[in-house]
């Protein structure tokens, strides 16, 4: 133990040493797949579009989104699909728990539909799989025959044979959870004879019809047994090896701060050995601290670079997401072509098309949004400026958002109560647990303009003790008008997210309103300060 210990701090002075988490930001049940040289993660999405995001690496240690596998609505059914009422009985429905295989050379990834796990509605989860030949164009969707949770598809070496591995009912009475596997059909998702094994956290077996064994390094991994640790609900581990034969996985974990996480369950690493007696043994049988230092792979700049979207260009960047399945058309970018942007010379810039929808309802509105990846961060969106009014029912800003029930929105709005000026600035609090989607408490402050002029800008700060919400014109010092607490932002099994929306709040947005968005967002991100224990 002390001369690995050695080794990984020695490496870490030439900046070679991979740090949790792998992927900040909530990047859930992880699955690692490696193709020759190359490292994939796919990731659950839940309530995202589009569904199933996918990190590509060739170090270990530097990720880079690069595709997602369900890039299509139609591909995405989750229309009017729950969120989370903040609590624990109620949990995120929507796209779970994807796996990555590499079968006949094609990527393939397999995944869940929870559409509800409600015993009066008697939905259950779907499972199904798109492949591709290169991470872009991908499939038709291939829906699949059992159900239950966790879907991994995988080819038999020795047989050739394909089998769908799930965690399973035994049947719709009883409902005990297992493992359990099938010979399948990849291009019509037919199931053959199905075996069922027991419910442990690794087992082994000579063939796929068992029986299994369990290891006797069970549980390989579990943060579990010391709840002060900041990294806690260790799981969904998934092992892949390198090139020259080291072993590793991807698992999530939360990083606590007190008792709150908004940020959600992110993407980590652990090393992992393999035993004489051919059992592995993750972390060194050791819970994961916030301080170690694999020696893996590079380390990735600290506090990283900040990252800013001109909106250039006619496409979204990857990674911004829309809610559930986007059925109509929600925004568009840069829509005036190159150097006619009222946003100014190289700037592109996100329209929106404004609908009925609010944050607050179950259902796709007019809004993009951004994961949280630091507790120390600023996130920052400059306005398109407005060319006329907004009406009372109009409005255009950015939120702190974890679910249609909780979320803290600052927008530039027709005044309400407000009589010295026309436009406001207002802030609608969100914290309602649980209930029908919440009536939020609204507060508004004038603002110094008839029209949105250029130059403005609504901010987020997002700290370790507590969120504010604020706003500046021209680069002016910021009006901080509304602050909460990390508790105030719930999540399940998703994570906060910054959002730019538009919303007529109710009503159609008016054929002569005035066209909204933004020019620019920019983050920055500071020092954490988070050490091995809460
Ligand atoms: C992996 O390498 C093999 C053999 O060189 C090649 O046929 C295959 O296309 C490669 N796959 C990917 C995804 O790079
Ligand atoms: C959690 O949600 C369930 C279902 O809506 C509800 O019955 C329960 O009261 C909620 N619990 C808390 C602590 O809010
Ligand atoms: C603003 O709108 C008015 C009325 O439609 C128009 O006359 C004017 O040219 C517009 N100004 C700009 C800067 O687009
Ligand atoms: C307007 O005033 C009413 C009555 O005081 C209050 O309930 C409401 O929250 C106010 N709305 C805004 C946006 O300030
Ligand atoms: C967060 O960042 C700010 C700004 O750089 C810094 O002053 C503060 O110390 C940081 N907080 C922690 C807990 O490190």
């Amino acid at each position: 133990m002390a001369s690995r210990f050695i080794l990984a701090v020695s490496l870490a002075s030439c900046a070679l040493a991979i740090k949790n988490p792998l992927i900040p930001g909530w990047n859930p049940d992880p699955h690692v797949l490696r193709v020759n040289d190359t490292y994939y993660v796919a990731v659950s999405s839940f309530l995202s579009f589009p569904g199933v995001p996918i990190y590509q690496s060739q170090d270990l240690g530097n990720w880079e989104l690069v595709s997602h596998a369900l890039n299509a609505p139609e591909k995405v059914p989750i229309v009017g699909v729950r969120q989370d009422h903040g609590n624990a009985t109620n949990s995120d429905q929507g796209i779970w728990a994807p796996s990555l295989s590499y079968i006949n050379g094609r990527f393939y990834m397999t995944t869940m539909a929870m559409w509800g796990s409600d015993t009066v509605y008697r939905t259950f989860p779907r499972f199904f799989w798109v492949s591709s030949s290169d991470l872009q164009t991908w499939s038709e969707v291939i829906w699949a025959e059992p159900y239950g949770i966790d879907p991994d598809l995988w080819q038999d070496p020795n047989t050739g044979k394909n089998y769908l591995s799930v965690m399973g009912l035994d049947d719709n009475r009883e409902r005990l959870w297992g493992i359990s596997q099938c010979e399948v059909d990849l291009d019509t998702g037919k199931c053959g004879g199905t075996g069922t094994g027991h419910r442990v956290t690794i087992a082994r077996s000579d063939t796929p019809m068992g029986p299994w064994r369990s290891s006797p390094t069970n549980p390989l991994l579990y943060n579990g047994a010391d709840p002060d640790l900041t990294v806690g609900n260790t799981g969904h581990a998934m092992f892949s090896d390198t090139p020259d034969g080291r072993w590793f996985a991807t698992f999530l974990a939360r990083r606590w701060i007190g008792n709150d996480n908004p940020i959600g369950r992110e993407c980590f690493f652990s090393p992992v050995e393999w035993r004489e007696d051919g059992w592995p043994v993750m972390n060194y049988g050791e819970p994961i601290l916030l301080s170690q230092e694999y020696d893996y792979g590079p380390t990735p700049a600290y506090p990283p670079a900040p990252w800013e979207d001109n909106f250039v260009g006619s496409q979204l960047g990857l990674s911004w997401y829309q809610l559930r399945t986007p059925y109509t058309q929600n925004f568009e970018v840069n829509p005036w072509g190159d150097g006619q942007s009222p946003c100014g010379s190289g700037g592109g810039g996100i329209v929106f098309n404004p609908n009925v929808f609010t944050l607050g309802e179950r259902d796709t509105p007019a809004a993009v949004l951004h994961k949280q990846t630091s507790f120390n961060m600023t996130f920052s969106a400059t306005l398109l400026p407005i060319n006329g009014s907004l009406g009372r029912s109009q409005s255009i800003g950015i939120s702190m958002y974890s679910s249609e029930y909780t979320h803290q929105d600052i927008s530039i709005r027709g005044c309400v109560n407000t009589t010295s000026a026309i436009q406001c600035v207002r802030v609608d609090s969100s914290i309602q647990l649980p209930g029908p989607a919440g009536t939020p408490s609204s507060k508004e402050f004038p603002f110094p303009y008839d029209h949105v002029p250029a130059g403005v800008q609504l901010h987020v700060r997002a700290e370790p003790t507590r969120y504010r919400l604020g706003w500046s014109v021209n680069g002016e010092s910021i009006a901080w008008v509304h602050q909460f607490r990390l508790r105030d932002l719930p999540v399940g099994f998703d994570g906060a997210m910054f959002a730019l929306f538009a919303s007529g709040n109710s009503l159609p947005w008016p054929l002569n309103a005035p066209q909204v968005g933004f020019c620019n967002v920019r983050e920055e991100f500071f020092e954490e300060g988070l050490g091995d224990y809460r």
